[in-house]
């Protein structure tokens, strides 16, 4: 049974502008925001997973975005490691402490890296292959290229390689706004999102690439949760309903309209655990 950390969004809010999504006016209706992250409690709860939850802390706007303050993984004769994250925004990094507590509390190795004045945010970035082969990482407008060298390095000692991919749409501030993993073999990828280089790296290692379009991407169409044969997503297009069943694949849709507010959906609000 997949394992899923999720936050409770009791302190939800916008408070400031960390990324294009985060304008002032659009105040969150902080009712509507818990019955979105209920409901997509219940979907996972559907699909065969079991939720585990951090308490949110009081004052941590960001907090309910649990892909982003530590990356989690399991390898064979390491057992299960958390890497804490070093966040771009005063106020996110005061969340990864808690995270990190929680992981150590349940006793994954925990991995510190010395960032200096480099960042890297955990699953917002980080990507791995299903099948643990690898892992991807998104740079340029959060994570520094620094930040994921230096995660490289960390890996490197476990023998899983990282592949570093430059990010360059400011709507795809995070990788996993424009890569998502359908299986082994497949990805929806939004190419606008990548540099040249970045874009021929991802073909190398995937052998379908369904392309999203801009519109889907900034939809957060790409954030999608794939998990028991659902592909969960707060928006679908015909033409993205046509890749998903391609892959075997049914949307299956979630509000996430509160959380949009704050440039997240599906996949930000979650890490599956090792
Ligand atoms: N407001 C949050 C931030 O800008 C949103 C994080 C979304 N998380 C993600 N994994 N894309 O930090």
């Amino acid at each position: 049974m997949p394992t899923v950390l999720l936050c409770p969004p009791d302190f939800f809010d916008v408070v400031d502008q960390k990324n294009p999504y985060m304008l002032r006016e659009s105040a969150v209706d902080r009712a509507k925001a818990h019955s979105q992250w209920e409901a997509l409690c219940s979907i996972l709860r559907e699909n065969g997973c079991e939720i585990e939850t951090i308490d949110p802390v009081k004052g941590f706007e960001d907090m309910v975005f649990a892909a982003n303050q530590v990356f989690v993984g399991e390898k064979n004769g390491y057992g299960k490691f958390a890497v804490p994250s070093h966040m771009v925004y005063a106020s996110r990094q005061r969340e990864v402490p808690f995270y990190a507590d929680w992981c150590r509390a349940r006793d994954y190795r925990i991995i510190e890296l010395d960032y200096a004045s480099d960042y890297l945010e955990g699953h917002g970035d980080l990507i791995w292959h299903p099948d643990g082969s690898r892992i991807y990482g998104g740079f340029g407008f959060r994570s520094t290229r620094g930040g994921v060298e230096k995660f490289t390095a960390a890996m490197s000692e476990m023998g899983i390689p990282v592949v570093p991919l430059q990010l360059v749409d400011p709507y795809c501030y995070h990788l996993d706004t424009c890569l998502c993993p359908l299986n082994d073999e497949a990805a929806l990828v939004f190419p606008g999102a990548y540099t040249a280089e970045a874009l021929a790296s991802l073909h190398k290692f995937w052998k379908r690439i369904h392309l999203l379009t801009a519109e889907e991407a900034h939809r957060f169409m790409g954030n999608g949760i794939v998990v028991n044969g659902s592909y969960i997503t707060p928006y679908v297009t015909p033409q993205l309903e046509a890749m998903l069943h391609q892959e075997g694949l049914t949307p299956v849709i979630v509000d996430t309209s509160e959380f949009e507010k704050a440039g997240g959906s599906c996949f930000c609000m979650k890490t599956f655990l090792p």
